[in-house]
């Protein structure tokens, strides 16, 4: 039996600023998924948030980019932004939905998806990471190292499962197409190009032996879409973990380092990406620091058992610490760069309006 696991997500709206989704959305969004269930649309369903995103997970036998799935989404949204944010005066009140009418697919109208479909294992465990204040390529580096990184996946060099490595499948943002590489071969290849995470994205992950799909990563860039800043589009991504996939301690070990990120204050500056639990799913300093949710669930018999809530651990304790200090570090640079995103990726900028002003007051030398 296929099932597929859906992960669809959008900033519709915040309570005290871009800070957190109040419980009233996530009731709203749960109760409407259980109406779904009960016309057996979707099997199973868990709905909650990272920071002011909204997260639907749920399960179904559709496919990935299926219409009736992704209309049912849109219509979550809508409908919560209509009769929860909008009432309740919610900060950004339905921000990322983008386009008025619903076309058939969620990609390109604001919301984040990340989909994979699979035959069920004896057992099929997954992770499931959502993220706010940074953007999709922000799953590189870690991706990098679940899939191909020997220091972090010891299965890659003792489990004959997974040595023979994987294919990773990078999409480039900016020109819309995209490439496949083969690790360990073509490992300088993709960090030659994975290294500059705005413009290339790695969008999935599969097994190189027999093709079967690891990891999924939601790719949108709704500043692309939208010809405008609208906000970061905080990515969401599912892996699955065990046998024959880096075990879920693998998955999670990446997540030990606060890797720097684009986003944070007015998605323009650099920031650690925090590994933090679910009451933690807020952004405060500096509307952030870029935070990470982990949940763990078995997908069985098409249904989601859990979840478990991954970073809930004494062990992350000094990943958040450090990225904590990061913050301290990095912060006192204020309008500088590195911390300051360079020009070309600032989502909110006046440099037009100061140059305009500086005409005629530059001199020649
Ligand atoms: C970043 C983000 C926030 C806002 C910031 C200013 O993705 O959403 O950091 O950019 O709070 O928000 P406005 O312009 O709405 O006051
Ligand atoms: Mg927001
Ligand atoms: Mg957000």
């Amino acid at each position: 039996m296929k099932t597929t696991v859906s992960v669809i997500k959008a900033d519709i709206g915040s309570v005290a600023g871009h800070v957190v989704v109040p419980k009233e959305l996530i009731e709203f969004a749960s109760n409407k998924l259980e109406e779904y269930k009960n016309t057996e649309l979707i099997k199973s369903y868990y709905v909650t948030n990272a920071g002011d995103d909204l997260q639907l997970i749920f399960t179904h036998d559709k496919g990935v980019d299926n219409p009736e799935i992704h209309e049912m989404a849109w219509n979550i949204f809508k409908e919560a932004t209509e009769k929860v944010s909008k009432p309740m005066k919610l900060y950004a009140a339905g921000q990322d939905l983008l386009k008025e009418a619903f076309s058939g697919n969620v990609r390109g109208m604001g919301p984040g998806v990340a989909e994979m479909e699979f035959e069920e294992r004896k057992s099929d465990p997954i992770a499931v990471f959502m993220a706010d204040k940074t953007e999709p390529g922000a799953w590189n580096i870690y991706l990098f190292k679940i899939f191909s990184d020997p220091f972090n996946t010891a299965g890659l060099v003792i489990d004959p499962r997974l040595h023979d490595g994987f294919k990773f499948t990078v999409l480039d943002v900016i020109e819309g197409k995209e490439v496949d590489f083969m690790l360990p071969e073509d490992m300088y290849d993709l960090l030659a190009v994975i290294g500059t995470p705005s413009r290339y994205i790695i969008k999935e992950v599969r097994r190189k032996s027999d093709n079967e799909i690891a990891a999924v990563a939601s790719t949108t860039r709704l500043s692309l879409i939208a010809g405008r800043y609208v906000g970061k589009d905080d990515p969401v991504m599912i892996v699955r973990a065990q046998s024959g996939f880096p075990a879920m301690g693998e998955i999670l070990e990446a997540f030990a380092y606060p890797y720097l990120v684009a986003g944070w204050m007015r998605g323009s500056h650099v920031g650690p990406f925090m590994p933090v639990p679910l009451k933690y799913s807020k952004v405060t300093r500096f509307d952030g620091p870029p935070r990470v949710i982990g949940l763990g669930f078995n997908v069985t018999d098409g249904k989601l058992i859990g979840p478990v809530d991954l970073f809930d651990d004494p062990a992350f304790d000094y990943a958040r610490q450090l990225a904590g200090q990061i913050a301290y570090y990095i912060r006192m640079h204020g309008p500088f760069m590195p911390h300051r995103l360079g020009p070309e990726e600032m989502e909110y900028t006046t440099l037009p309006q100061v140059l305009k002003k500086l005409e005629g007051r530059w001199r020649t030398t």
